[in-house]
């Protein structure tokens, strides 16, 4: 369980160690300074139906009661240790799992867990307006929920920085708290993490695509052989999985109002169909592959001497390691990555160690694509002839073998001048924003009330009806 008698809810005993407890305590105000700022605006006086953590257990950790955000019981959980645990790849497999940091690696690792860190209360800056267009009071306590939850996941990393790196890492804590998405003199260190997400489809976009690179990147650390931070990372991901869980079923319920309206109305023509109030599906195309080509450059370069030494020196995993069947090692083993040559894109084989952010990538495109076939299914049963398709793993990147060349979602190789021609067939034109805007002009905060452009769920949260209050106002 965890100890909420404290100032700091946690489960890793922090009353036993005052100069750790005092220096988060130091911190907590400025985390909260923060939350007024970049926090979802206008939002500190509501009652908002949200779950907080009273457990770790991958059941049963959750209870819901109304809460005002500021006073959301954001701590420290982290998952029971296991005694036994080893690192599981790389030159120390089979050592120990290490419960301080290797000083050969402090660096590495203190980079590793500020760049995941940084993520965290980025997604809350670039949701903070959302809250003002949100389409029922149902979809408000959801983004709430998540807002919440990454501002806890900020305070994961920070309790890691503060315990495990000493000065250094309470300076890293302060400065996660500084940087700011999209700003041009501090931004946020990752290029998706700057992108503004300007409406609820982005938002649904967001936490299908970006969320889930949180989740394979959480995953591949919560293989490392630094315990704090696999520990750490495990617990985050049981939160993670609803945010994805918030991206998918918002896309599909968007998908579906759109179907709905084609077919009582007999529509395809995307003019046509946005007369009436809801998104195109070209439109919805269109969002899918910029936010699926903006997050897969987050996996970093397809070739990358960083990602070998991380494995080599067991502090990321792959995606799933312990249940791969290999040696864990990598040193003779190959992987395929694409590159351009000659206006072509060719396959060739590299050392598999220095191919690791490609394999984590190639295993999030799996999964995507899972998802994006089930969006398809809601088309399918609405008989709409319309195919939703993932863009080539080439298009529309900055970052790794395809930045720098211009590749239409068909994996074509295209000089600029022809890429430029049909962009915003392929990506949303500032129109299409200013449409989708358009309908999201105020909130619908009726309970039971939801916006015309979107599906009511299936069901509530926590088995309360789809009118319950999920937000008061005050
Ligand atoms: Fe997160
Ligand atoms: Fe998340």
């Amino acid at each position: 369980m965890i100890n909420y008698t404290e100032k700091i809810p946690n489960n890793v005993d922090l009353g036993r160690d005052r100069v750790l407890q005092r220096a988060l305590e130091h911190w907590q105000p400025a985390f909260l300074g923060w939350w007024y700022d970049m926090g979802p605006t206008e939002s500190r006086n509501y009652d908002v139906y949200l779950r907080t953590a009273i457990s770790v257990e991958p059941d049963g950790w959750a209870q819901f009661d109304y809460i005002k955000m500021p006073e959301y019981r954001w701590g420290i959980f982290l998952q029971p240790r296991d005694e036994r645990r080893q690192v599981n790849f790389g030159t120390h497999k089979g050592q120990p799992a290490w419960q301080d940091v290797p000083g050969e690696y402090r660096s590495t690792l203190r980079r590793i867990i500020v760049t995941q860190g940084d993520t965290e209360p980025a997604s809350v800056e670039q949701q903070k307006m959302l809250g003002l267009s949100c389409p029922s009071l149902y979809d408000l306590r959801n983004i709430f929920q998540v807002n919440v939850e990454e501002g806890r996941h900020l305070w994961a990393m920070v309790y890691l920085l503060h315990r495990y790196f000493g000065r250094d890492g309470r300076e890293e804590a302060e400065a996660l708290l500084a940087r700011r998405s999209g700003d041009t003199d501090n931004p946020r260190i990752l290029g998706a993490f700057n992108e503004p997400t300007p409406d609820w489809l982005a938002f649904y976009m967001f936490t299908f695509f970006t969320d889930r690179d949180g989740k394979f990147q959480l995953c591949a650390l919560a293989e490392s052989g630094f315990d704090p931070l696999a520990r750490t990372c495990r617990f985050m991901l049981t939160e993670e999985a609803h945010h994805m869980f918030v991206g998918e079923t918002g896309v599909g319920r968007i998908i579906q109002r759109t179907c709905e309206v084609m077919k009582e109305k007999k529509l395809e023509t995307p003019s046509d169909v946005r007369a009436l109030g809801v998104i195109d599906l070209q439109t919805i195309q269109k969002y899918l592959n910029f936010h699926y080509s903006v997050t897969l450059d987050l996996y970093g370069s397809d070739v990358s001497s960083n990602a070998a030494n991380y494995f080599t020196s067991g502090l990321k995993g792959r995606f799933r390691e312990t249940k791969l069947e290999d040696d864990h090692v990598l040193i003779d083993a190959f992987y395929p990555v694409s590159e351009v040559v000659g206006g072509k894109i060719v396959t060739k084989n590299v050392p598999a160690l220095t191919a690791l952010n490609e394999r984590l990538r190639d295993d999030y495109i799996d999964e995507i694509a899972d998802g994006v076939s089930r969006w398809q299914r809601v088309i399918d049963q609405a008989g709409i002839p319309f195919r939703l398709t993932l863009p080539h793993k080439g298009f529309h990147r900055e970052i790794g073998n395809f930045a720098g060349h211009f590749i239409s979602p068909e994996g074509e190789v295209l000089t600029e001048e022809a890429w430029k021609k049909h962009e915003f067939e392929w990506v949303p034109s500032p129109k299409d924003y200013e449409f989708v805007q358009s309908l999201m002009s105020g909130r619908v905060a009726e309970p039971g009330k939801f916006a015309n452009w979107i599906a009511p769920p299936l069901r509530g949260v926590n088995n309360q009806p789809l009118n319950f209050e999920y937000v008061r106002f005050n």
